[in-house]
């Protein structure tokens, strides 16, 4: 058996290239929409042959683990958000428990400790609230205003104690939170801010990005969000300590920052052997000494050569999901006596997940009645995450305290839904969504 050359392995890599790109548009002609008979999805991926390919590419070199294009998309993620540094992650629910981790290193300055409280809404997605549990602070649940589902500003001056530490907001569905005052108050009272921002990738408030306001920031790269690597997400931030902390708890809670797959012994720093730590003997490998309570939390790197070319899609995705927003958005306008429809603050430019509503209390149909008819017609909807968190199951239990009452967050429970305006969504099947609901409206 003879030795791959180098261009025998270039000759094979493009021949499989080539292959992959066949293999997308042959899948693509079999496309076709029918009214009534397709399914109208909430969410999914878009994506051509470049994702292919790329994942592909990455898949020949069979690195498999975080290297080159990882370190290439959070480049490229944190230069277009603007931000100094940020790491990788597999998940957006990683993303959120590495940055409430890292508030509690204790590696940082005062840090957060078990018992201190943080301010967030009920009306949340799972996995915004669980880091706040799982180290053991205590969330403190404010009401969300009933049109923007964001936290209700007016209740943070009554949510805080002497305990209070933190904010931890999400932008609800691509819908920006007032972060002007979120700030004020956050500073006048020295708490830290992390803004997930899963739902809002390209999202701005008063010009500026979301994600770009608090101490963290985190981000979902699920297959249903703004940009998609299957699984996988980010955490942003501008402090370096934070940084460096929100890495070691993402690899395995390790003190060296060094990039992976150095090839010099010494490690990128050249220093391995040359720290001194209280209790380990003299010249202890600084590769694997643990300065953190951390996980595994890694993506592989060929899921970061799809993110790639996700990334460089952004601005059009984006302006398609604002023209599907505005499209549906239009045609809903006259059922506002029966929806509450969705709004935005003056300053915010929202880049929105999905058009979500609320059938008002005194609509003459309920939730269940308009969702099911949705669906029976193949348009798919979803509640808005957990509607009031505190009425599940595994929920009934934790530590919180709440502040004032949740009636905004109990009517998201009831009556809230969504309905998709991704930019897999064409023409067509808005006009299919629009005149669906046009119909089901007409019958009361
Ligand atoms: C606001 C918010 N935060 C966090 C997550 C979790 O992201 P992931 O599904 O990537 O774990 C989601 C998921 O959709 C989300 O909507």
């Amino acid at each position: 058996m003879g030795v791959l050359t180098i261009n025998e392995e270039k000759t094979l890599r493009e021949e499989i290239l080539e292959r992959v790109r066949q293999l997308y548009l042959l899948r693509e002609k079999q496309k076709a929409f029918t009214p009534g008979v397709s399914r109208v999805h909430y969410a999914g991926r878009v994506f051509d042959e470049k994702e292919m390919q790329s994942a592909t590419d990455s898949l020949l070199d069979f690195r498999l683990t975080l290297g080159k294009k990882g370190s290439e998309f959070i480049s490229a993620f944190c230069g277009m958000m603007g931000m100094r540094y940020g790491l990788a992650v597999n998940s957006g629910s990683s993303a959120n428990l590495i940055a409430v981790s890292a508030l509690c290193s204790p590696n940082i300055e005062h840090p957060l400790q078990r018992g201190d409280e943080v301010i967030t809404t009920a009306l949340t997605f799972p996995t915004t609230l669980n880091p706040i549990l799982q180290n053991g602070l205590v969330p403190v649940f404010v009401d969300v205003e009933e049109d923007t589902y964001n936290l209700d500003t007016e209740q943070l001056s009554r949510a805080l104690s002497p305990k209070t530490r933190a904010i931890m907001l999400a932008h609800t569905l691509g819908n920006p939170a007032a972060m002007d005052e979120i700030m004020r108050f956050a500073q006048a009272n020295d708490l830290y801010v992390i803004e997930d921002t899963c739902d809002a990738l390209d999202s701005r408030y008063d010009g500026k990005r979301c994600g770009t306001f608090g101490n963290l920031s985190t981000y979902s790269f699920y297959a249903a969000h703004h940009i998609t690597m299957g699984e996988g997400g980010a955490v942003l931030t501008n402090n370096l300590n934070l940084y460096r902390q929100a890495l070691s708890i993402r690899d395995w809670g390790r003190a060296c920052y060094c990039e992976p797959g150095e090839e010099n012994p010494l490690g990128a720093c050249r220093h391995r052997f040359d720290h001194i730590y209280d209790g380990l003997p003299d010249g202890y490998d600084h590769k694997y000494v643990y300065s953190n309570i951390g996980y595994n939390l890694k993506p592989l790197d060929l899921q970061c050569a799809i993110g790639l070319e996700q990334l460089k899609k952004l601005p059009e995705f984006a302006e398609q999901r604002r023209y599907n927003f505005t499209r549906l958005y239009n045609e809903l306008r006259e059922y506002e006596a029966t929806f509450i429809l969705p709004r935005s603050l003056p300053k915010a430019a929202p880049c929105w997940f999905c058009l979500p509503l609320t059938v008002r209390e005194d609509a003459p149909f309920s939730r269940r009645d308009i969702v099911t008819y949705l669906e029976e017609h193949l348009i798919e909807t979803r509640t808005l995450f957990a509607g009031n968190i505190l009425k599940h199951p595994g929920y009934k239990d934790i530590p919180h305290r709440v502040c004032g009452g949740l009636p905004n967050t109990e009517q998201v429970l009831r009556g809230s839904f969504f309905i998709g305006v991704y930019p897999g969504l064409t023409d067509e099947m808005l006009d299919y969504v629009a005149e669906t609901i046009h119909t089901y409206m007409a019958g009361f």
